[in-house]
């Protein structure tokens, strides 16, 4: 294991396959951190581990899970603690948009934002909550510049966001006097696979033209890592992002 600020601190992180979430379980494994993978591509999911195992001697648990099933994300977070002993820090990070236009969306489409993005946020909360009081632990969720603003393009991922912001917020208000800290990370594009309209945001932005997963892990890193104060909010987007407003 890495000596490190997360030493001996167990973390989970949802979508750990790909982009942001496979870049966020590499920084915090960097951190010293025990690191519990969660996506449903498993294969994939042990390919992140055995790289966090060579490069940083990370321990890590793989745990295929869809986050729209409930009980497969409760298991997921007994399954961490009862590995490593407990929960400390725990990244809502699964997430995907699908259609665009909210006159041709289909509820097919609908559905599969609001059951991943709103539902699995709410099913990954409710289990971690109890684990994340005995720790003094943190709820790191992983918004977006859509949930701040409004997003012309796709309403309904869009509103996922804000509602995310939303229920981040809330539950900080419920949970601080019990030691819980809870940060929302909003980047605005990020280089990965997340798909828009069948090109990936890797392959529609150039190297330098937006953000890198690397940064906005290192950012949901930076949350992890204060105490006893927290991070509320933190937001990543390129330097002109704001120029055509
Ligand atoms: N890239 C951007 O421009 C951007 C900007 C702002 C915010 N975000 C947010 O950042 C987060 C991560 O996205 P990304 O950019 O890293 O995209 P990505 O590369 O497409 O990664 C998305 C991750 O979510 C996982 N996932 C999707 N549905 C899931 C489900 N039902 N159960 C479990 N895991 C699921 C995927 O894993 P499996 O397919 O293996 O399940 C994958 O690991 C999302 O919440 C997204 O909304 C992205």
């Amino acid at each position: 294991m890495t000596e490190g600020p997360l030493s001996a601190q167990t973390a989970v992180v949802t979508g750990a396959s790909s982009g942001i979430g496979r870049e966020t379980a590499r920084v915090l494994a960097r951190e010293g951190a025990n690191v519990v993978l969660a996506a449903r591509r498993e294969e994939r999911l042990h390919e992140v581990a055995d790289d966090l195992e060579a490069a940083h001697d990370a321990e890590t648990l793989v745990v295929p899970t869809d986050v729209r099933d409930e009980d497969a994300v409760a298991d997921l977070v007994d399954a961490a603690a009862a590995q490593f002993g407990d929960l400390d820090v725990v990244v809502a990070n699964a997430g995907l948009a699908r259609g665009s236009d909210v006159e041709s969306m289909t509820s097919e489409a609908y559905r599969a934002m609001q059951d991943t993005n709103t539902d699995g946020v709410f099913f990954l909360t409710r289990a971690a909550i109890p684990y994340l009081k005995e720790s003094g632990g943190h709820l790191i969720y992983v918004g977006s510049y859509a949930g701040e603003y409004p997003r012309p393009y796709n309403p309904v991922y869009a509103a996922t966001k804000w509602w995310l912001r939303g229920f981040a917020k809330s539950v900080s208000g419920q949970v601080g006097e019990d030691d819980v800290g809870v940060t929302v990370v909003n980047p605005a594009a990020v280089r990965t696979e997340f798909d828009l309209d069948g090109t990936s945001q890797a392959e529609r932005f150039a190297p330098g033209e937006v953000v890198e997963p690397a940064e906005v892990a290192e950012a949901i890193a930076f949350a992890a890592e204060q105490s006893p104060s927290m991070v509320h909010e933190l937001s990543l987007y390129e330097r002109d992002k704001l120029t055509g407003l």
